[in-house]
């Protein structure tokens, strides 16, 4: 496959950064608000044909170099056997875990309420330019759990998941090993159904300590991270809030970290292993700035790209669904276009 992206996961940058977004298969997409009106979510994720034409839109339509699955990182949450309801106003849990004293005892993982998504890649495959890479994902095991312990949390600060996390050492554990154990299996078949790339996403990193993240977290990233990379497939790792315990990842976690709107992305590069590249690290909110001060903006990463060409153009999270189509159009071709050379 000729893709600088994968290209520049693997350590062969070319002579631009390679850009893709967070959250670019949805609802920022005209394409997918029209699907919207006749499917609900949860049909367009299950029907292959229809998951598979999400996935591809962003690469047709923005011109993106890679498609991200269509999918959700709560589909792990919903293969144990939590009751998940998707309403026109997101996930509902209606019995969230933090309640029981022994949550892992009420589950019930089965990989194979999973196959509906190794489907759905097999006919990304099958639909996609041979030159697209696609790249798979799942939740990491904090952030999975914060939903499956407390449900959606206002201003996502979980109070009743992380309250859980130090009252229930023993049962945080047990569900920290349910999670991982299935999440690896989830991460193999991707592989295994030809995805190229693999992503992590670990939104609510910030939610605890970086020590307490460290010993409890970081450890069940590892192995995800560690299963997949043994199968040649590269990994990025995005600890969003995370900070300076972005020290402690090891390239045995990931090929990549993606680095969030908060923190400089120079002194990310100071602080993370040198062996690791970086992704990301523009604010999302950014598209509702005039397009003049979008280019200001961006024209500073020519700097940064000169001297750290192990760099994946990326937003900070997901594309904001409220934000203009036509921006991140712009921004899209701005990276492509531009002269990246001082
Ligand atoms: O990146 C992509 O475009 C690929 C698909 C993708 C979705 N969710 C589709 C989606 C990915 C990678 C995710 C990850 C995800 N899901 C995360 C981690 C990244 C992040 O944004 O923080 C989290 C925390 C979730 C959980 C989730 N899914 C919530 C809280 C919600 C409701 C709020 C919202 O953003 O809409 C979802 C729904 C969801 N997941 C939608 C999409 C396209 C919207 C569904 C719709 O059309 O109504």
């Amino acid at each position: 496959m000729d893709s600088i992206f994968l290209n520049t996961l693997k350590g062969n940058p070319g002579n631009r950064p390679p850009v893709w977004f967070m959250r670019q298969a949805g609802r920022i997409l005209p394409g997918y608000q029209q699907l919207r009106e006749k499917y609900s979510f949860h049909e367009l994720m299950h029907d292959p044909d229809l998951c598979a034409d999400v996935t591809l839109m962003p690469v047709r339509d923005l011109g993106v170099d890679a498609a991200i699955l269509f999918s959700d990182i709560l589909v792990i949450p919903m293969a144990m056997g939590e009751e998940i309801e998707w309403t026109e106003k997101g996930p509902v849990f209606p019995k969230p875990l933090a309640q029981f004293d022994h949550p892992t005892q009420m589950l019930h993982p089965d990989g194979s309420k999973l196959d509906y998504i190794y489907r759905a890649i097999d006919r990304i495959i099958e639909k996609r330019d041979k030159n697209t890479p696609l790249i798979g994902f799942c939740g990491a095991p904090l952030t999975t759990m914060c939903y499956m312990l407390q449900g959606i949390s206002t201003r996502a600060s979980f109070p009743k998941a992380v309250k859980f996390f130090y009252s229930n050492r023993e049962e945080t554990q047990k569900l920290v090993d349910a999670i991982t154990e299935i999440t690896i299996d989830y991460a193999l078949h991707q592989v295994e159904h030809g995805i190229d790339a693999f992503q992590i996403f670990e939104t609510h990193a910030g939610l605890l300590p970086a020590e307490m993240y460290q010993e409890i977290f970081l450890p069940a990233v590892t192995k995800i991270g560690k299963a997949i990379k043994e199968k040649g497939i590269p990994v990025i790792y995005f600890p969003k809030g995370m900070g300076n315990g972005l020290q402690a990842i090891t390239p045995e976690v990931c090929d990549f970290v993606s680095i969030d709107w908060q923190m400089d992305l120079s002194y990310a590069r100071q602080i993370v292993d040198p062996a690791i590249g970086l992704q990301g690290n523009i604010d999302p909110r950014l598209l509702y700035a005039s397009k003049e001060e979008i280019e200001r903006k961006l024209k500073q990463y020519i700097k940064f790209f000169h001297v750290n060409k192990d760099w994946v153009f990326n937003f900070g999270h997901g594309v904001v669904s409220d934000t203009s189509f036509e921006k991140l159009k712009f921004i899209t071709d701005w990276v492509k276009e531009e002269n990246w050379q001082l």
